[in-house]
């Protein structure tokens, strides 16, 4: 446990395979977050073997309310799917998760961390803004699909 709110009871924890279909849930009930490729059990399962010490979910007791994906490739950090329940958002549990993802990545030698936001979830990016991140202008994304090749 790294954390304990013990007024209700919320812990953020290092999150685990068990954790996996609570946090599929979570995302899926999520607008704003995007989803594809890679949001299915197995594809999480992997993300957080390969990335043990930097994937977070924020419980009260044993629900998930919160998680982060923190990945590092070996060059970049990457933050996917912060999101806390509808419910518990505003009370700073964002910017605590993010933080603690974005510690653990820093430890681990991650020199700059980049993130995605959906362009149709542009109400998001005052949160980033506040925790310093900065909207780039000078990078567009490509992506390719290696199941169409
Ligand atoms: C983005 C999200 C994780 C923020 O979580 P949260 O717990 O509500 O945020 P916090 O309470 O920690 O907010 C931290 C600060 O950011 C501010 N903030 C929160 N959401 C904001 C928003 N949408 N726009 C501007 N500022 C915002 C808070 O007021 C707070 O400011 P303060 O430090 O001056 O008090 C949450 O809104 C969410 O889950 N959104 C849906 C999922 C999503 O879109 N995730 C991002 C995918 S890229």
């Amino acid at each position: 446990m790294l954390y304990n709110s013990a007024m209700e009871r919320l812990t953020i924890e290092l999150a685990r395979e068990s954790d996996i279909p609570f946090m599929l849930e979570l995302w899926q009930d999520t607008p704003g977050v995007g989803l594809g490729p890679g949001d299915d059990y197995t594809s999480v399962a992997a993300f957080l073997q390969r990335n043990p010490g930097s994937c977070l979910v924020l419980k009260n007791q044993d629900a998930v309310i919160g998680t982060v994906l923190g990945g590092f490739d070996g060059r970049r950090g990457y933050i996917y799917h912060l999101v806390i329940h509808e419910d518990y958002r505003r009370q700073g549990y964002g910017k605590k998760l993010l933080q603690e993802a974005v510690q653990r990545l820093k430890a681990i030698n991650a020199g700059k961390i980049h993130l995605f936001v959906l362009k149709s979830n542009s109400e998001v990016e005052g949160f980033y803004e506040k925790q310093g991140w900065i909207k780039r202008q000078d990078i567009e994304v490509f992506s390719l699909d290696t199941a169409k090749i």
